[in-house]
C-alpha cells in the first residue's frame, strides 16, 4: 500500500531532527553551524520529508559558482546535493526521489542552477541507482574523497 508522505522546506526547529537522522544514517557528519549555514542560505532547497508529524528524511543543498561539469570551460551555476538521506524504515516509498526533485526544482527556480553535482561512495548501489534513475551521468572517480579512504563517483546532470 502506498503511503502517505509529505514534503516541505525545513526550518530552524527541524535542525535538531535533521541532525540525529544524518548521524542515524550517514558516517559523512557535519557540526550543527554546517547545517544551519545552509538552511540561511540555501532555504527554498533544504527540505525536509514528513510521514504524519515525524521527519523521516532530508535534503541539503547549495548553489555554487564555477565551471561546469555539464559543460567543461564554461562558468555557470553549480546546484550541489549536499547530503541526502531517508531513515531505513521510510526508505523505497519515493520519498527520496521526491526529495531531489523538488530540491532540483527548487535550486533552478529559486538561485537558477545551470547544472546539478553530488559525490556518492562508490559503494553505494541504492544512492547510485537513485541518481542514475534521475539521470545523473558519472563524470568521474574521485579517489579517496571520504575519510576511510572510500573513493567517490562525481556525478553531474543539466538544469533543469
Ligand atoms: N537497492 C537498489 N536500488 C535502490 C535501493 C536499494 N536498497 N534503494 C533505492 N534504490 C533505487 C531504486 O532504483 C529505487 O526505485 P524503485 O524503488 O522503484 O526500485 C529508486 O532508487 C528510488 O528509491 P526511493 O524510494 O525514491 O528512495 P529512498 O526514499 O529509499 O531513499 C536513499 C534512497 C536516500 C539513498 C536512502 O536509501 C538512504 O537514505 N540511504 C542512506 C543514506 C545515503 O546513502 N544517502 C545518499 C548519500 S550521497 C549524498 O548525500 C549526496
Ligand atoms: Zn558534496
Amino acid at each position: 500500500m502506498a503511503v502517505a508522505f509529505s514534503i516541505r522546506e525545513a526550518n530552524k526547529r527541524d535542525l535538531e531532527r535533521v541532525i540525529w537522522i544524518n548521524r542515524t544514517v550517514l558516517p559523512e557528519n557535519y557540526p550543527s553551524f554546517y547545517f544551519n549555514i545552509h538552511l540561511n542560505n540555501f532555504p527554498k532547497a533544504f527540505l525536509v520529508a514528513e510521514i504524519g508529524d515525524k521527519i523521516v528524511g532530508y535534503i541539503m543543498c547549495r548553489v555554487e559558482q564555477g565551471e561546469l561539469l555539464t559543460k567543461p570551460g564554461v562558468i555557470g551555476r553549480k546546484g550541489h546535493i549536499v547530503s541526502l538521506a531517508v531513515l531505513p524504515e521510510a526508505r523505497r516509498k519515493g520519498i527520496g526521489t521526491t526529495l531531489i526533485n523538488k530540491a532540483l526544482d527548487a535550486m533552478y527556480r529559486e538561485y537558477r542552477a545551470d547544472e546539478y553535482y553530488l559525490e556518492v561512495r562508490v559503494s553505494n548501489t541504492p544512492a547510485i541507482n537513485l541518481y542514475k534513475k534521475l539521470n545523473f551521468k558519472i563524470i568521474r572517480i574521485i579517489p579517496g574523497y571520504y575519510l576511510d579512504g572510500e573513493d567517490a563517483y562525481l556525478m553531474a546532470r543539466s538544469a533543469p
